[in-house]
């Protein structure tokens, strides 16, 4: 048993961590540098003749049982640390408010006290009927996070799902990062076999590719949240943190590996034809206009982390003008492709050019 004063150091190495999480996206800019999520080769068919009244476009829609007012999911980010309190408070506002679903940072923090416990459940606190998304990192259930360490997390916020975050590009520029992924998916399987709550893989900014979408399918996952590249890069977030501790191969490796990924549309596209299972877009989206792409493209849901923790961190007011500021944009969307609805506008006509547009005719 460790005791009470390793438990504390312990604590406060942690709460240090999970503001660096946040802290160094909002201060320096981490976002892709020479990729891009592709969406900019994704051209919608603008409609002469919508047929609709703006103000009938009806955004509702339906993802793992559950109805949401739009299909925008507040992408999993923070917890753990006194800073994540106002953040996850106001993102949960802004979820309960909106109809959008949320999904919290990385809880294996909750774990450690009540007090870390409590900066993640102030989104439940906030958002009574949101659904809320509980999440755990891959490497971690292969370190031995049990079954019923999974279920606490779950019921640390009455989740509506459970995420499984994959990050090897993180783990391995990380510091203290632990590049160890053997036996993850089978760690996947059992969870998504006896937890009573969805599972969701996702990865967290490098995109997932058709054959481990296939794998994820078989493995009996709930769905899938492709978090693609072309928006927040978390080998840079550890770059700069590597720099700070001044560990010289870690910063290369994260200078080296900044834009690597697949670009989100590719991910989005290329796990849409390999599997059946609901899917989330992420990774890059920055506006209303790119989640109706991804809805286009085949995606049930569209989500954004860096966006809402920029506007959450500003303030709640800018919190809601951010959430109603997507609103009108994927509204407008709609109008002008002529969708009055999701269904119908998942069912629109699109044109890919570019290198999306090769890279799609290439595929086997
Ligand atoms: C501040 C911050 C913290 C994040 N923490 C987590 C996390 O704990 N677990 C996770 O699955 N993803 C995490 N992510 C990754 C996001 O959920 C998302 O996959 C990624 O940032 C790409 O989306 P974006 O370009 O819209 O930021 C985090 C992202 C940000 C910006």
């Amino acid at each position: 048993m460790p005791d009470s004063s390793e438990v504390s150091s312990d604590i406060a190495i942690i709460k240090q961590r999970k503001k660096d999480g946040i802290e160094i996206p909002l201060r320096n800019n981490v976002q892709a540098r020479t990729t891009s999520t592709f969406l900019e080769h994704v051209r919608l068919i603008h409609n002469a003749l919508p047929e609709i009244d703006y103000e009938e476009i009806n955004t509702s829609t339906e993802f793992l049982g559950h109805k949401f007012a739009a299909p925008i999911i507040i992408d999993s980010m923070t917890g753990g640390t006194d800073e994540a309190i106002a953040i996850n408070g106001r993102l949960g506002e802004v979820a309960e408010k909106y109809g959008f679903g949320m999904g919290l940072g990385s809880q294996r923090a909750g774990l450690k006290s009540e007090e870390l416990a409590a900066t993640y459940s102030i989104a439940r606190k906030n958002a009574p009927n949101a659904f809320l998304i509980a999440n755990i990192g891959g490497a971690q259930l292969a370190k031995g996070l049990s079954t019923d360490e999974a279920r606490t997390i779950v019921k640390m916020i009455r989740a509506n799902a459970l995420v499984i975050h994959l990050n090897p590009l993180q783990e391995l520029i990380q510091p203290e990062g632990e590049p160890r992924y053997k036996g993850v998916l089978e760690r996947i399987s059992d969870l998504a076999k006896t937890i009573d709550v969805p599972v969701i893989v996702k990865e967290v900014g490098a995109g997932i590719s058709r054959e481990v979408a296939v794998k994820l399918e078989i493995a009996g996952v709930s769905a899938i949240n492709v978090a693609g590249s072309g928006g927040t890069s978390w080998a840079a977030v550890e770059k700069l943190r590597a720099d700070v501790s001044k560990d010289r191969i870690k910063s290369r490796l994260g200078e080296m590996f900044w834009d690597w990924g697949i670009p989100t549309a590719s991910s989005l596209l290329e796990v849409r034809k390999a599997v059946r299972l609901p899917l989330v877009a992420s990774g890059g989206l920055r506006n209303g206009l790119e989640a109706a792409k991804c809805i286009v493209l085949g995606a049930s849901m569209a989500a954004m982390a860096f966006p809402f923790l920029r506007a959450a961190a500003e303030s709640r007011e800018s919190a809601f003008t951010f959430a109603d500021t997507l609103l009108s944009e994927l509204k407008s969307t709609m109008f002008l492709v002529g969708a009055g609805n999701i269904s119908s506008l998942s069912s629109s006509r699109y044109i890919l050019t570019g290198p999306l547009a090769q890279e799609v005719s290439s595929h086997k």
